[in-house]
């Protein structure tokens, strides 16, 4: 007992300060902070920097599928890797990879979207796996997938991946041993 209590002192005479300074509750950062001098202008959301469809990539997908598209099993993220062009072997497979939330629910506009995906399975991320009659996606389809929001995800995910196996497609996502 002793021996907590300078600690309980101290903890309350923190509070006190705390209340007595403060007043309020504080936030980060304070509404007095100002910018490092040379770090003053507000950073450019990616949907206005005009990059080039990798970066955008980089800058919106890579955090859950890696920047080379390997994905993360331990975080359910499904490897595109050499995979993500078979589903447009498959009905329904074109529309679904423009529905799932983290492409539907990106920053970028319909157009730079399209240009993303096209990237993307032409790029070493998909690698063989895009059939070589894909057409491109163009903005206006990425405007209507984008509209109808994919509820049932992993079902409607499980039927392209059964419609795939019909067709002897080997399912390398990556999460095989999902349980
Ligand atoms: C927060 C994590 C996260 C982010 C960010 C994210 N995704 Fe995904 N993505 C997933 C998960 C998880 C799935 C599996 C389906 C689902 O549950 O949505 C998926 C599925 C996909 C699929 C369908 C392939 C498949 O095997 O299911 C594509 C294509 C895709 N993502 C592309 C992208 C692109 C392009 C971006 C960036 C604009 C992006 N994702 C951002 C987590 C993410």
């Amino acid at each position: 007992m002793t021996g907590r209590t300078p600690f309980a002192a101290a903890l309350v005479l923190a509070m006190g300060l705390l209340m007595a300074g403060a007043g309020f509750a504080q936030s980060l950062p304070g509404p007095h902070n100002r910018p490092a001098p040379g770090n003053e202008a507000q950073a450019t959301p990616p949907r206005d920097a005009g990059y080039r469809p990798q970066v955008n990539y980089q800058l919106e997908c890579s955090g859950c599928h890696r920047v080379d598209g390997q994905g993360s099993r331990a975080n359910d993220v499904p490897r595109m890797k050499d995979f993500v062009g078979h589903f447009l072997e498959v009905e329904g497979g074109r529309e679904f990879l423009v529905r799932v939330p983290g492409v539907s629910q990106s920053s970028f506009t319909d157009a730079q979207l399209a240009s993303l995906m096209n990237w993307m399975l032409t790029s070493h991320i998909a690698g063989d796996s895009t059939p070589d009659h894909f057409v491109p996606y163009t903005a206006e389809e990425v405007a209507d997938l984008r509209a109808t929001p994919l509820d049932e995800i992993d079902t409607t995910r499980d039927v392209l991946l059964q419609r795939m196996r019909d067709q002897q497609i080997a399912i390398r996502d990556g999460l095989a041993d999902r349980p």
